[in-house]
């Protein structure tokens, strides 16, 4: 048992730590010695434990894997030049994930409990925090229905856990985009705004279709007219036109991006021109022949600031700006990164210190 919540912890036998090469991680596939996890059984949560990451034991009529009730959330630790690990703002994802839970018809989970475990996890498996710069300890919350039930309705039982893995970058060079017109990601009225399972998988095949045509993400338009930018599945995307960073409001469609919102922050606090509002693609377009579209990067936890080095748009590839002129993008990077590892003051009251 620990600290003021009552989590029961077992500890692995031997650490797998030595088996990793940390100077060559790639994303996701490594995963550090523990898991926490939670039930949710007759209305309330309980059953906090740390135990070995193992594989789970599932009903095939898992309610989840039938019907979807499935959220997540990401984050990332740091290292601290003491030795701490420094989470970055936890509590905004807390926020996102119990308002994901609301919408997939999901008990909420108390934040206690989202930041507890999380604290105890990472604890625990500190070691497991890359040094390398640009290298980080993803953390990865989720919730899924536990329900042994097939007839279409909310589970009654679920399970929370979290399990974290050193990782290294998700994108390993400046992305190529499209802005997809046929496909949609997200209608106003739906799922949107929630990190649902769902709404990855939905993504999955128009992406598919345009990594064949050389395409690394897709850049979604609004379901009705196509003429609005939306955000790219795994960021917000955002841009710098005219010196003014411009990036579309979260209105529902949506993910509400802690790293767009850290971006805007700062941006803000430079004394940049910021406007949050809707972004058509002619726009961008137009922008691009006129040369006054400096810089357009995605903006996301895993992704951190993924340059975008060129946009799709009706069968044409729009080069943009060389990254190294990118003065905004590239400033924002190293200061949310320096940040980020407690190497700048911390003047936003971002980090979670263990
Ligand atoms: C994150 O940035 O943490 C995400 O959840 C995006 C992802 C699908 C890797």
């Amino acid at each position: 048992m620990t600290g003021t919540l009552d989590i029961a912890i077992q500890k692995v036998q031997n650490s797998r730590i030595n088996q990793v090469d940390f100077d060559n991680i790639p994303f996701g596939k490594v995963y550090s010695d523990h898991m926490f996890i939670a039930d949710y059984v007759d209305g309330q949560w309980g059953g906090l434990r740390i135990v070995p990451f193992e594989h789970l034991k599932l009903s095939p009529a898992n309610a989840a894997l039938h019907y979807g009730q499935s959220i997540f959330e990401g984050m990332k630790a740091h290292k601290g030049d003491d030795g701490s690990a420094l989470i970055f703002r936890p509590e905004k994802n807390a926020q996102r994930f119990n308002r994901s839970a609301i919408r997939m018809c999901m008990p909420e989970l108390p934040e206690e409990i989202f930041i507890g475990g999380l604290d105890e996890l990472v604890r625990l498996d500190r070691s497991w925090i890359p040094d390398k710069e640009g290298n980080s300890l993803y953390l990865r919350p989720f919730m899924f229905a536990a329900d042994e039930y097939i007839g279409v309705r909310p589970s009654l039982t679920y399970k929370f856990m979290i399990f974290t893995c050193p990782v290294g970058g998700y994108y390993s060079k400046p992305v190529r985009v499209k802005i997809e017109t046929k496909f949609v990601r997200a209608a106003e009225g739906g799922t949107g705004a929630a990190k649902t399972a769902g709404n990855y998988a939905a993504s999955l095949y128009p992406a598919q279709l345009a990594g064949k045509e050389g395409y690394d993400q897709l850049i979604w338009t609004d379901s009705k007219t196509h003429t609005l930018i939306e955000e790219a599945g795994t960021m917000n995307i955002m841009l710098v036109i005219d010196g003014k960073l411009i990036t579309p409001p979260t209105s529902g469609t949506i993910l509400e991006g802690v790293t767009r919102d850290s971006i805007l922050a700062l941006a803000n606090d430079w004394g940049m021109e910021v406007e949050v509002r809707k972004v058509t693609v002619t726009e961008i377009i137009d922008a691009i022949k006129t040369g006054s579209l400096e810089e357009a990067f995605g903006a996301g936890t895993a992704a951190t600031v993924a340059h975008i080095a060129a946009i799709g748009y009706e069968g044409i590839d729009y080069e943009l700006p060389p990254v190294e002129t990118r003065e905004f993008s590239n400033k924002a990077l190293l200061e949310m990164e320096a940040i980020k590892r407690g190497k700048k003051e911390d003047r936003f009251g971002w980090i979670h210190k263990i």
